[in-house]
């Protein structure tokens, strides 16, 4: 999705804008564009198509340079993508203008300022600046005129400003769309993201909705939505240069990959004692809310939503308790049923996933009870508007197919399934002992990991496939979900997901030997089940490839490739299975020589609906 970045110093801020537009890459993005502003020249503009290099290009042919500015890149909402369409958008070369998120009438006041203003996008972007601009005309101050402009939108924004004829002001202003303010020494900037900003600085402050900042080199001063000037807290970012870099990875996703086992650790680190988890880590308040939960209602989009799915078969066979889950871009729009005295937990890495939050302020607005946000942005918008809160603390994920950011929301999940399922079927040994499985993982996931040639040399049977499918049975369904997910999104290979017994239903129709079925078979009660499944698929001439437990001794033999996994125990066989099919469609994604850590048309937080 769009990225923001903004300067205001007194050095030359063009490379501190590049640098920050480049660490926003991984967001998703189809071109991108700088304004700088300054008393001499006034405001100048930059604008590419495609990526920040193209940008960086033009910048060094240009001198471009300035003290003051904003630069952006755009995801394609609102007209296509296009050197005119993207930001900084500008009217009447008076006033510079980046903006994140959709304004819903924008054609309203489009229709509104046709007389006055010309329009040269097709953005609902160009509605604010130009709104800004006839504020300014009617003699208000920069600030008034943000301010003005601010309320007559609908929608979300997060806005950075520059006018010609206040060059040591930066304005910025959000709602509904995040964005920090980076605390340098005499200089300020700004981002959609901390992570944009960490070469310059680790101190940020986040803006609330209805916030308006007016920054000069010297002085912050934020308005909130009463009017009210307020002081919101400096925050010191965990995140490091080095943590946000690729380091001797080839593509983010393969080290996302390789850094489970210690992003699981971290995930478990200070939450158990004596083989039981501390229930005060989920909250100061979490016993008191936990004590009066009858039903847990699981709000989530894509890879976040497989994670829900696997919970609820956690939550319904180990705790005991009820469990609905739901794509949330569903749960906003039709009429659920409620179940008072349920805890809507919602999952996302991002914590800004617009469909998400929209739902859970359904979910609330329709009284299901109290919320918990399973997340890995601390300071994200589902965080702050959630009742608790459990981290996920995979660290910064940059690449935009999920990985690690899965794995660690199964580990937090399972611990909620523990400690809610205390009130229900969980004795303290039935705790301690999946406590232990799950302690195992880095170990058990440095085992899998060493299967990454071997998954490699496999890959290269997809290399000219146009399908795939995947099967599962029980909790591993929606493991074959997000592998066939994964495959998708950076192979662009089609594939779909079936629960194993599904087949016969219609799928088995569209088995011969250019369709590979992908099956991931641990070693549980189903086992004899799916068993019954791959022998339909071999007798139609598929071909197999099963991932499958070690200690079940399944040998390959003609159209069946067998890959095997190391034992593990039932309870954390999602998260392990998990990991040798993000490899395969790693391997199968470069093979392909696609774009992997930015899959073409993706952004990694979809902030818009
Ligand atoms: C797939 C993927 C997406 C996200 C989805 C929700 O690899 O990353 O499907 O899972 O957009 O994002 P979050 O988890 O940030 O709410």
């Amino acid at each position: 999705m769009c990225g923001i970045v903004g300067a205001i110093a007194e050095r030359d801020v063009t490379h501190i804008l590049l640098e920050g537009l480049k660490r926003l890459e991984y967001r998703g993005y189809d071109s991108a564009g700088m304004a700088v502003v300054s008393s001499t020249s006034g405001i100048e503009r930059i604008r590419s198509l495609g990526k920040v290099k193209e940008l960086e290009n033009l910048l060094n042919d240009e001198n471009f340079t300035g003290s003051t500015g904003i630069a952006h890149t755009r995801w394609a909402t609102h007209g296509k993508p296009s050197e005119q369409n993207a930001h900084p958008h500008v009217c009447n070369e008076r006033v510079a203008l980046v903006h994140n998120g959709t304004i819903e009438n924008h054609e309203q006041l489009r229709a509104n300022q046709e007389n006055q203003f010309k329009f040269t996008s097709e953005t609902d972007t160009e509605v604010i600046v130009h709104q800004v601009c006839s504020y300014l005309d009617s003699g208000k101050s920069l600030f008034e005129a943000v301010l003005a402009a601010s309320k007559d939108l609908v929608g979300a924004y997060a806005l950075g400003v520059v006018s010609r004829d206040n060059p040591d002001i930066l304005l910025a202003a959000c709602y509904g769309s995040p964005l920090v303010i980076g605390v340098g020494v005499g200089e300020y900037f700004i981002a959609s993201d901390i992570s944009a900003l960490i070469p310059v600085t680790q101190q940020y402050i986040v803006l609330e909705d209805g916030d308006i900042a007016e920054i000069t080199r010297q002085s912050l001063q934020i308005i909130d939505k009463d009017g009210k000037t307020v002081d919101r807290p400096i925050k010191i970012s965990e995140l490091s240069v080095e943590s946000i870099g690729r380091g001797k990875y080839k593509h983010y996703m393969l080290k996302e990959i390789y850094e489970q086992p210690s992003s699981i650790s971290q995930t478990l680190e200070g939450r158990i004692h004596n083989n039981l988890l501390i229930e005060e880590t989920f909250g100061i308040n979490a016993a008191e809310i936990f004590d009066k939960v009858k039903n847990v209602q699981i709000i989530a989009c894509g890879t976040s939503y497989h994670a829900g799915l696997i919970a609820k078969y956690w939550f319904e066979s180990i705790a005991g308790i009820r469990c609905n889950v739901e794509v949330a871009s569903e749960f906003r729009y039709r009429d659920p049923v409620v179940i008072e005295d349920s805890l809507i937990v919602t999952i996302s890495q991002s914590g800004e996933t617009s469909d998400t939050i929209a739902a859970l302020n359904e979910a609330k607005r329709l009284g299901f009870g109290k919320s918990l946000a399973v997340c890995n942005v601390p300071e994200s918008s589902l965080v702050r508007n959630s009742d608790l809160v459990l981290m996920t603390r995979a660290g910064p994920e940059i690449g935009v197919a999920s990985t690690k950011a899965f794995t660690t929301q199964l580990v937090a999940l399972m611990q909620l399934v523990l400690v809610i399922g205390r009130r229900y079927k969980v004795t303290d040994s039935i705790e301690s002992e999946i406590l232990g499985h799950l302690k195992s993982l880095p170990r058990v996931l440095e085992e899998v990991l060493k299967l990454d040639s071997e998954i490699e040399a496999l890959a290269e049977d997809f290399n000219d496939k146009h399908h795939a499918l995947f099967l599962g049975r029980g909790s591993q369904y929606p493991v074959a979900m997000e592998g066939a997910l994964k495959l998708k999104e950076i192979s662009y290979i089609h594939a779909e997901a079936y629960p194993a017994g599904e087949l016969k239903h219609g799928p088995l129709a569209l088995v011969d030997e250019s369709m590979p079925v992908i099956a991931v078979a641990p070693n549980n009660e189903l086992m004899g089940k799916l068993k019954t499944n791959l022998h339909e698929v071999k007798a139609r001439g598929g071909v197999l490839y099963v991932f499958a437990d070690e200690s079940m001794l399944i040998e390959s033999e003609d159209n069946m490739k067998v890959i095997p996994i190391i034992a593990v125990h039932n309870s954390i066989a999602p998260i392990v299975y998990t990991v040798p099919l993000q490899l395969l469609s790693y391997y199968v994604a470069r093979l392909k020589g696609t774009d992997i850590d930015q899959p073409r048309n993706l952004a990694k937080s979809v902030t818009v609906e």
